[in-house]
């Protein structure tokens, strides 16, 4: 067996047990593009600190080099007694170039590398979940485009409530993504700076420069306070977070299209190419990308929970318990842009049941709030107008029949102040015209929105 680079006080290798528990390349091998920039960094740093000469530098780079094209194509070995993607790359760079390779660690600890790795692998995540965020903002807008007018029930309780256009409903969202994403944003402005050269947990006796590796590396600066830079996950835990809520935004999204693609709602048909059949039943067709969209929200849940329960009433500063944090940061991020992706391309792939939505309109007085507003209109306290409606919905139940339906004398026989132009209130397109408040869905304020949406997210 191959002496550990630790080696010097050990008598004894590890069990094979404790290697295969202890292990993390498996996994964190993930890390090796940012493991060997912070590497190139930390070289630079030090062959202009004075550390090392620029010849043991240039073979360090060149070494560093090689070791990525030989990752790249595959060629390269990991090895499970070296642990880690830190120790592997570190050893391979010895067995490479010999000597110089040895400096490399000088001033550094695997538990600032780690974390300098983690945190620039994080902050690319973020960069690829908000591309994918645009990108299925951009699908909902232009399925909103496409879908002008359409006037769709609006829901409270999954009861029938007001009627709402479909492109207000679709922007609701829209809205929702852009938060998500500014989660994102804030969590990478927290997130960006540097771990490099607080070593182990004390910093060092070096005279090392954390700024120039801290700005090499693209961050904002060295993190202040080296006992919190190798001990602090809140970033991850921040991160983890802003992908847990967004989650559950595609999580509701996924559920409103399977309730929609229902033969009982059936506002939309999915094409064939976002839904899969059944094994036995030959006439099935069901929305599963969607489905496993809802449920795959329950591990990105699952892997906050993780995080925030491995952090818990750990001691200052690094604990070995601490590996476990990249695992659920990874699930995570490959489920969400999974789930983002897919819902792009579901968004992508339905077409409203138009005659079947219209059909549907006139059942559950949708109408029933904006008669109640027309009395407001026509001098009635509004919870006297509420009664009012209440009682004509009341008559509308047993003679079967909506709003509209019931003549101008029926109406006055429950409220004198009901005259003729009443019945520009009602039905859902007439309601649909009265909406005119900020926000609401009326078709000049969803215009407003969907500009706002168009020019914002650069859609022609
Ligand atoms: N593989 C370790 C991790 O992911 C790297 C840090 C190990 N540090 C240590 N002192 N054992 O956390």
């Amino acid at each position: 067996k191959e002496v550990k680079l630790w080696g010097g006080r050990f008598e004894e290798s590890v069990t094979d047990a404790v290697e295969r528990f202890t292990e993390s390349i498996s996994y964190d091998k993930q890390l090796y593009k940012h493991d060997i920039r912070g590497s190139r960094a930390h070289a630079t740093m030090l062959a202009k600190q004075g550390l090392m000469s620029v010849d043991e530098r240039d073979s360090i780079l060149e070494g560093l080099d090689q070791i990525e094209r030989q990752i790249e194509s595959g060629d390269f070995v990991w090895r499970t007694d070296r642990e880690d993607v830190h120790m592997n790359i570190e050893a391979a760079l010895i067995d490479m170039i010999g000597e110089p390779a040895k400096k490399l660690h000088t001033a550094r600890s695997r538990n600032d590398q780690v974390l300098t790795d983690f945190r620039l692998w994080c902050r690319d995540a973020i960069d690829a979940i908000l591309d994918a965020i645009k990108y299925l903002q951009v699908s909902m807008v232009t399925l909103a485009l496409k879908n002008e007018g359409l006037i769709v029930p609006g829901y409270t309780h999954l009861q029938r409530a007001q009627p709402v256009l479909l492109q207000h409903l679709l922007l609701a969202f829209v809205e929702q993504l852009e938060r998500d994403a500014g989660r994102l944003s804030d969590c990478r402005v927290r997130l960006n700076f540097s771990p490099l050269g607080a070593c182990a947990l004390a910093g060092t006796g070096l005279p090392i420069d954390r700024f120039m590796t801290a700005e090499a590396l693209g961050f904002t600066g060295p993190l202040r306070n080296s006992i919190d830079a190798v001990s602090d996950r809140d970033f991850a835990l921040e991160f983890l977070s802003a992908n847990a809520i967004t989650a559950i935004h595609l999580s509701r999204l996924g559920e409103e299209w399977v309730l929609w693609a229902s033969e009982e709602f059936g506002f939309i048909t999915p094409n064939d190419s976002v839904s899969t059949g059944s094994s036995i039943m030959p006439q099935k067709k069901n929305p599963d990308p969607m489905e496993l969209v809802r449920g795959k929200s329950a591990r990105v849940i699952g892997d906050l929970v993780t995080t925030l329960t491995l952090c818990k009433g750990l001691p200052l500063a690094y604990n070995r318990d601490l590996q476990e944090d990249k695992e659920p940061v990874f699930d995570s991020v490959k489920t969400i842009l999974g789930m983002l992706e897919v819902s792009a391309e579901f968004a992508q792939n339905i077409s409203f049941n138009r005659e079947r939505i219209e059909k549907a309109l006139p059942a559950g007085y949708l109408d029933a709030t904006t008669l109640a507003d027309y009395l407001v209109k026509k001098g009635i306290p509004f919870r006297t107008g509420h009664d009012i409606v209440g009682k004509s919905v009341a008559l509308c139940v047993t003679k079967k029949c909506c709003l509209q339906d019931l003549s101008l004398d029926e109406l006055r026989s429950i409220s004198p102040v009901f005259e003729e132009d009443v019945y520009e209130f009602l039905g859902a397109e007439n309601a649909i015209n009265k909406f005119c408040s900020y926000g609401s869905t009326g078709a000049a304020c969803v215009a407003t929105q969907i500009e706002y949406w168009v020019n914002k997210l650069q859609i022609n």
